[in-house]
């Protein structure tokens, strides 16, 4: 599989998990670079805070539960270069910033917040020395990653029983590997599939403003050796209407309370269009997307991105400067609209509140 958040130790070895290294392990954040996709496989390896910050907000990591993975271990490799005669405290203060600055690169997506909290309050329930809260740091990152892939891959098992053969499947932005630790939210059940020999085939939105369909969901799907047609935005409708389609699945960045869900713009509307001709349409996520602090999707922060992204477009001018633009990059589907969401705990159906109080309250 993919390894789009990776730790690269200084001596040179790789690795997602503190297992794979009894000794040091002191390095850095390694990620794919996602925005040079799909012409290149190229990646990078960051310690810098502000370098941090920029690969999430200019997408170079993207995809809930990937930031996440990213942010933990980028505060772990910032954190390294902070000096070894700092107090504990003023070290915990520190990293605080370091931590409120990563946070501050993207609001929907709640696996950011959740990953970087975790790893804080960690160093302040565990008292001890700056050397000894380092390696604590680099721990904290890699058993984030390490559970991440264990969770994708387990939603993959609960959710490849609605992969049928000959199915075909509508996603919409990428809630694959690259958006994960491995395996991928969405996609899981469909790499769980292919590999017990099930054919099916994807549609994949292309999904504008920045083309994570076609770019990245496209790529990591045929790499693979799975069958996938990527479709623009605005041909789901008629795809679906074709009967091409019996199934949609998205992933999401935060699912409120209530079960409204937030993913990338557009998703919405692909939820009305199954809505419309009887299409199941699943969710799926790990406990970390799962925000129980928000009853409802209202409260969900929509991240706003430049105009350029619309005006811009394919690396020319795709629309004139007298134009206003709007561009939000998430949209929130109402619970209504979801057939089930498919979590590492199993298939929840609706009313989703009452299941996730029972889950994870
Ligand atoms: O802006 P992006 O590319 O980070 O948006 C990603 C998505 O909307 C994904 O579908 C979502 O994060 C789920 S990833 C498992």
């Amino acid at each position: 599989m993919l390894d789009p958040v990776s730790w690269k130790l200084n001596n040179g070895r790789v690795i997602r998990n503190a297992q794979d290294a009894p000794g040091e392990l002191n390095g850095k954040l390694r990620l794919i670079d996602q925005t040079m996709l799909p012409e290149k496989l190229h990646y990078i390896e960051l310690d810098d805070v502000n370098e941090i910050y920029d690969a999430i907000k200019r997408l170079a990591v993207r995809g809930a539960p990937a930031i996440g993975c990213a942010a933990a271990l980028g505060i772990a490799a910032t954190a390294q270069k902070l000096p070894d005669n700092l107090t504990p405290n003023e070290f915990i203060s520190r990293v605080t910033d370091l931590a409120a600055l990563l946070n501050s690169s993207r609001p929907t997506a709640v696996n950011l917040a959740w990953a970087l909290e975790r790893c804080t309050s960690y160093l302040g329930s565990h008292p001890t020395t700056v050397k000894q809260h380092k390696v604590n740091l680099i721990r904290s990152g890699l058993a984030i990653l390490a559970e991440d892939i264990k969770l994708c891959r387990t939603i993959g098992n609960h959710g490849v029983s609605l992969i049928t053969p000959g199915a075909g499947v509508l996603t919409h932005c990428n809630a694959g590997a690259l958006a994960t630790g491995d395996y991928g939210t969405a996609l899981s059940p469909l790499y769980v599939a292919h590999e017990n020999g099930i054919k099916f085939k994807v549609f994949a939105d292309e999904t504008r403003p920045l083309l994570q369909g076609s770019r990245l969901t496209a790529w990591e799907l045929s790499r693979a050796g799975i069958d996938v047609t990527t479709i623009c935005d605005n041909m789901a409708g008629q795809v679906m209407k074709e009967g091409k389609i019996d199934l949609v699945i998205v992933g999401s960045d935060r699912i409120a309370a209530n079960g409204d869900a937030a993913n990338k713009i557009g998703t919405y509307s692909v939820a009305i269009l199954a809505k419309y001709h009887n299409i199941p349409f699943y969710v799926a996520a790990p406990y970390s997307t799962i925000d129980m602090k928000l009853n409802d999707g209202a409260a969900i922060p929509i991240e706003q991105r430049d105009p350029d992204e619309i005006k811009n477009g394919f690396g020319r001018r795709t629309a004139p400067d007298s134009s206003n633009f709007y561009n939000p990059a998430f949209d929130v589907t109402p619970h209504e609209l979801i057939t089930g969401i498919i979590t590492e705990k199993g298939l929840i159906k609706p009313p989703f509140k009452t299941a996730f109080n029972a889950l994870y309250a």
